[in-house]
């Protein structure tokens, strides 16, 4: 730890003790910063905890679609990004590539009426509204699973935006069919349907070094994030979200080995010994880290002379549609 990086930390506490703000932050995020946070968590966390805090602004250390989660769930907040740095997977998909997915599935002869939406909370507000207004609802990687049993309580084909690793792995979980978009030919057979979307950091682990670790440390855990291949899951043994990895590596015995498959500053920081990173690279999320302490000092200071930078702003039309579809969510 630095000087300078000691001195940014005092003033930005001082800071925080000065205004009404709370500083929210992705457990991605880069270690200094993640220190400085007021409510952590992982996506499905901080969408609650902050809409239950009572701040005037929330200044959100993450990628742009959550803050835009907050903004839409709680519009009476003022949300401020140190970043508006947005996750390469919900840049994949934007309105019209979702209309386009619905047409792709017409065309393979499911109505639009026989289609529900479910959209990974990894993406942008236009497309929650879309998803909302076609009667669907939002999920994150804790709640996947349960999301998509209640969609398809009404008998309808899933379609699930953007990432196709996280539909096919739940599909294979629940022992569904799955097809992607502009991949398989068979979309009027299965039961999800996802677009052909992923998580760019995900990608990065591969069976190779699965077998590498296994040959390595024989008895080695290997613990992952659904956001990786279903082949990566397919051998891993144990798949879970953010919140859930931490949980499962957390009640591990200490001399139990596990290498893991998901962001590396939050692999760096489960554990001090026995935890190793499931890849030869380092698979740190480039969006996520672009946030710096002094970008969140920046943005306080901004606030306290009183023209914060970087607010986010949702249009009232798309703010409506994307919070239906938080709603129903939420409601689970
Ligand atoms: P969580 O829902 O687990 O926080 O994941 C968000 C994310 O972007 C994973 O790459
Ligand atoms: Fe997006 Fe992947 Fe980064 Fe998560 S790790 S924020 S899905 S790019």
């Amino acid at each position: 730890m630095t000087d300078n990086t000691e001195e940014l930390k005092a003033k930005i506490r001082a800071l925080k003790e000065k205004l009404s703000v709370t500083v929210v932050a992705h457990f991605y995020q880069r270690d200094e910063v993640f220190d400085m946070g007021d409510i952590t968590g992982d996506s499905l966390e901080l969408a609650k905890k902050t809409m239950a805090d009572d701040s005037e602004f929330v200044v959100f250390c993450g990628v742009g679609f959550m803050g835009q989660s907050v903004k839409v769930l709680s519009p009476e907040k003022r949300v401020v990004m140190p970043k508006i740095a947005c996750c390469a997977m919900a840049r994949m998909i934007d309105s019209l590539y979702f209309d386009e997915s619905v047409k792709k599935m017409e065309e393979a002869g499911i109505a639009e009426t026989n289609i529900l939406p479910i959209t990974y909370i990894n993406s942008n507000a236009d497309v929650k509204a879309k998803v909302g207004k076609m009667g669907g609802m939002v999920c994150t990687s804790s709640n996947a699973k349960t999301i998509i049993e209640t969609a398809l309580e009404e008998g309808k084909k899933i379609l699930f935006v953007p990432d196709r690793c996280l539909g096919q792995n739940i599909a294979n979980m629940m022992g569904l069919k799955s097809a992607v978009i502009g991949i398989d030919d068979n979309l009027s057979d299965a039961d999800i349907i996802c677009y052909d979307g992923f998580c760019s950091v995900h990608q990065l682990f591969s069976v190779d070094d699965i077998r590498f670790y296994r040959k390595k440390y024989p008895g080695i855990l290997i613990a992952v994030h659904p956001e990786c291949d279903p082949a990566i899951v397919a051998e891993a043994d144990f798949t879970g979200s953010t919140s859930q990895l931490i949980k499962y590596i957390a009640e591990l015995p200490e001399d139990q080995k596990v290498a893991v498959g998901t962001e590396f500053n939050l692999v760096n920081r489960l554990r001090p010994k026995n935890t190793y990173v499931l890849s030869s690279t380092k698979p740190e999320c480039p969006t996520m880290n672009e946030t710096t302490l002094e970008d969140l000092y920046n943005t306080l200071k901004s606030i306290d002379e009183g023209e914060p930078i970087n607010e986010i702003h949702v249009d009232e039309e798309t703010r409506k549609w994307a919070k239906v579809a938080l709603d129903r969510m939420m409601a689970l």
